[in-house]
């Protein structure tokens, strides 16, 4: 997974990446471009917030990797004029942790905690009174002569995130009054992202390529903006530093990735999918030994976007390959396949 250029997650990612990712982010609603229905919800919300003078109610934002939502939680936190300090459910390994992040927020500060869902039970246990109350519930000392204390907090915002909302706590999920969903860009949405970015980083690409670039980034900014750098890099080497619609077929025929988007770790899903189980359906489980990743990360990273394109199913009884998958691979659908509209798609 380490390698993948279409791996929508931060993991991993080079400093350099890092640094490219951090200069590309929109800093306000105004440049932020798509999850529309998000950003009229948020905005609502902060308006009200700043006329009352109170802090905006806690937020969680949930959704596949790579669509923005740390980029979302620091618009929040610009538009509110807020302090925001950034933590992650791993990096918050004990109740102590938690409680010195809270004791050093100040009133209106706000809180992200990326992968909310990872957070330790005992962690979140000291999180819904802070969350509810404003209050820090401390345990001193153990068994019988084991006393509670009561501490005041600043009254702060959390904004947590999470690719998996299924596996967020209901006591935790409950305690968020703000909860949205991120969805999958519009291919246009993203060809406006790489232009925004070619703009930023003087990168001279033209709109058909920009449209071309765009077909094969996974509907997600931050594999669009990798994608930008790696051509950007062809362009500068092979080329004359400019972007054109014949370049970026060739700079894409080099990373391999083919029209949808998909890379070879992707097809080889398919192809096992198609040629080793007639086309599933097949457990999860299975999809992982045959790809030697983890469930999670099939889960998380290929599915999301392969079912978003019609490419794979989800069903009780396991995945599989829809016809769609079967003609992008090349191969005849298998008469009986019907389509997900339940239409029978007999060639
Ligand atoms: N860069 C990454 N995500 C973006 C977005 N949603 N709008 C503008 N630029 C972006």
């Amino acid at each position: 997974m380490i390698d993948r250029i279409v791996n929508p997650s931060a993991e991993n990612e080079e400093s350099r990446d890092i640094e490219l990712e951090v200069t590309l982010r929109p800093r306000d609603f105004s440049s932020y471009i798509g999850q529309e229905r998000l950003k009229k919800n948020i905005k609502l919300a902060i308006d009200a917030a700043k006329k009352r003078g109170e802090p905006l109610d806690h937020v969680l934002l949930h959704g596949p990797p790579g669509l923005g939502k740390t980029t979302m939680a620091s618009v929040i936190a610009n538009e509110m004029n807020a302090q925001i300090r950034i933590t992650s459910g791993p990096a918050v390994e004990r109740a102590g942790d938690l409680a010195s992040l809270l004791t050093n927020l100040q009133d209106g500060d706000i809180l992200f905690i990326d992968e909310i869902h990872r957070l330790n039970r005992s962690v979140e246990e000291v999180l819904y009174s802070a969350m509810e109350d404003f209050k820090l519930d401390i345990m001193l000392g153990k068994g019988p002569s084991a006393r509670s204390l009561r501490l005041d907090l600043p009254k702060f915002t959390i904004i947590g995130a999470t690719t998996k909302t299924g596996s967020l706590a209901a006591p935790l999920r409950d305690r968020f009054g703000i909860i949205h969903r991120l969805d999958f860009y519009s291919p246009e949405e993203i060809q406006q992202i790489i232009q925004r970015a070619a703009k930023i980083l003087n990168v001279k690409i033209d709109k058909l390529a920009a449209a071309e670039l765009a077909r094969r980034a996974r509907l997600t900014p931050r594999v669009a903006n990798r994608l930008l750098k790696r051509v950007r890099d062809y362009a500068d080497v092979n080329g004359d530093g400019i972007i054109d619609t014949a370049l970026s077929h060739r700079a894409l025929k080099l990373l391999d990735i083919d029209e949808l988007g998909l890379d070879a770790a992707d097809r080889s899903l398919l192809a096992a999918i198609i040629e080793n189980y007639s086309g599933g359906p097949v457990g999860v489980e299975t999809l992982a030994a045959i790809t030697a990743e983890e469930r999670g990360t099939i889960e998380d990273f290929y599915e999301p976007y392969l079912m978003q394109v019609g490419l794979l199913e989800r069903t009780p009884r396991g995945r599989k390959a829809t016809s769609k998958a079967y003609r992008h691979m090349g191969k005849n659908p298998p008469r009986s396949e019907t389509t997900r509209t339940g239409q029978s798609s007999l060639l």
